[in-house]
């Protein structure tokens, strides 16, 4: 069974890992993934890292920072072993969820131009392409496509979402 839950500092090993066998995730390196587990949540930034396991296994990880009412996903990875079998959903779906539980209206993110399997991924989510920063990474450059979704409607998480009666 697959289990989504918050991430752990005892996770950092298997998550370099991971990142380290994906070319196309952000590379943040330990002391940038301690950082964000330690930085307090204040009322305008708050902090979201979740991980997806199989028995001992870690499979995914997605992170996220919420800044006012909007949630920019940082990254979300899964292992090449385990992809189109619906953990990247349900780990953005479980992102989202916290988000809007957060009081968040929006998702953002930005992604690299060429990765085409992770645009098509947001696409299918309900984001849609908004904007592109050129030159935006290295190693190698490649420009950013910038890509939101408003929360409201139509995003995987809001399908189970409890609505409010009153
Ligand atoms: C992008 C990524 C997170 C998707 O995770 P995943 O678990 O494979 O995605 P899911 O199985 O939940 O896919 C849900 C839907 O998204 C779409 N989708 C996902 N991957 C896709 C691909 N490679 N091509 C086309 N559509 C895709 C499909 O519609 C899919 O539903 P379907 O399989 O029933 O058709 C994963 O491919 C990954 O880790 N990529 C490398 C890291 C990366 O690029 N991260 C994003 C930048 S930070």
């Amino acid at each position: 069974m697959i289990d989504i839950r918050a991430m752990a500092v005892e996770d950092i090993d298997r998550i370099l890992s991971l990142e380290a066998r994906t070319p196309e995730a952000p590379h943040w390196d330990r002391a940038a993934f301690e950082r964000f587990l330690v930085e307090p949540d204040t009322e305008d930034v708050r902090h979201a890292a979740l991980v997806a396991t199989h028995g001992h296994d870690l499979i995914g990880f997605a992170i996220a920072r919420q800044v006012l009412d909007i949630c920019e996903l940082e990254s979300i990875v899964i292992a090449e072993n385990v992809r189109r079998m619906g953990i990247g959903k349900a780990l953005l779906r479980a992102v989202t969820t916290w988000c809007l539980a957060h009081g968040a209206v929006r998702i953002e993110l930005e992604v690299r131009a060429g990765n085409e399997n992770a645009i098509r991924f947001y696409q299918k989510a309900g984001l849609i392409k908004e904007g592109l920063r050129r030159d935006y990474y290295r190693d190698p450059d490649e420009h950013a496509v910038l890509m939101g979704k408003g929360l409201d409607s139509g995003l995987w998480a809001v399908e189970n979402f409890p609505q409010k009666t009153d």
